[in-house]
């Protein structure tokens, strides 16, 4: 393979010190080399707002949507806010949904990785965010599904998470990868840009 896929990471958390986020650097670090992650920043989003549909769009939009549809794939690494996805995620997604039939997620392969300091490893904000990409026409790899309890508890240091977690992830970008060169094969991946 010449290059390698270019997957956008969406992060559900704007805060700083987000563990969110320092898991997907993680993921980042792990990534094999057939896939690149690069972080798509969302905060910056103004709230979506159908009479932009009609009228120039905000600056902001416009270059997250040409972004996303540049991209081979997107990789979604999320906290749940009661039990559902963050304000933030959700705006980007209807963001990049519009205008009509336009839609820059349509036939994207998408992958979720949800987590939490409860117990329950976002199980409620994963579910939601797959319940939406339905509507998307995202197919989203089913296995492994990836909830990652007690999130807070997992790093051992400033780089790094425990050994079983970062298998874990190693083994999951893996499978994205094999998954999105199966379904779409490589060449048709590739002449998506
Ligand atoms: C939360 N948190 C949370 N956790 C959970 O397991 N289920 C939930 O429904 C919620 N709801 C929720 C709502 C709001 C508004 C906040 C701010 C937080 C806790 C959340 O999992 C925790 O703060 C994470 O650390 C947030 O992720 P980041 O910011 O560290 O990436």
């Amino acid at each position: 393979m010449s290059h390698p896929l270019d997957i956008a990471v969406l992060i559900g958390s704007l805060r700083h010190g987000s563990i969110s986020r320092k898991l997907a650097e993680i993921l980042k670090a792990l990534a094999p080399p057939e896939l690149h992650l690069s972080f798509v920043e969302i905060g910056d989003l103004p709230l979506y707002n159908q009479d932009f549909d009609n009228e120039k769009p905000p600056e902001a939009w416009t270059k997250f949507r040409e972004r996303i549809q540049t991209s081979h794939g997107v990789l979604f690494v999320t906290p749940e806010y009661n039990r559902s996805i963050p304000a933030v995620l959700k705006n980007a997604l209807d963001v990049g949904s519009r205008p009509f039939g336009r839609s820059v997620w349509n036939g994207k392969p998408g992958a979720i990785i949800g987590s939490s300091p409860g117990t329950m490893g976002g199980f409620g904000a994963v579910q939601h965010l797959r319940q939406c990409m339905v509507s998307l026409n995202v197919p989203v790899l089913q296995q492994p599904e990836v909830y990652i309890s007690n999130v807070d508890k997992v790093f051992v240091d400033e780089n790094g998470v425990n050994d079983s977690l970062r298998h874990f992830l190693t083994e999951f970008l893996l499978q994205y990868h094999k998954w999105i060169e199966k379904i779409f094969g490589v060449e048709n991946v590739f002449s998506k840009t």
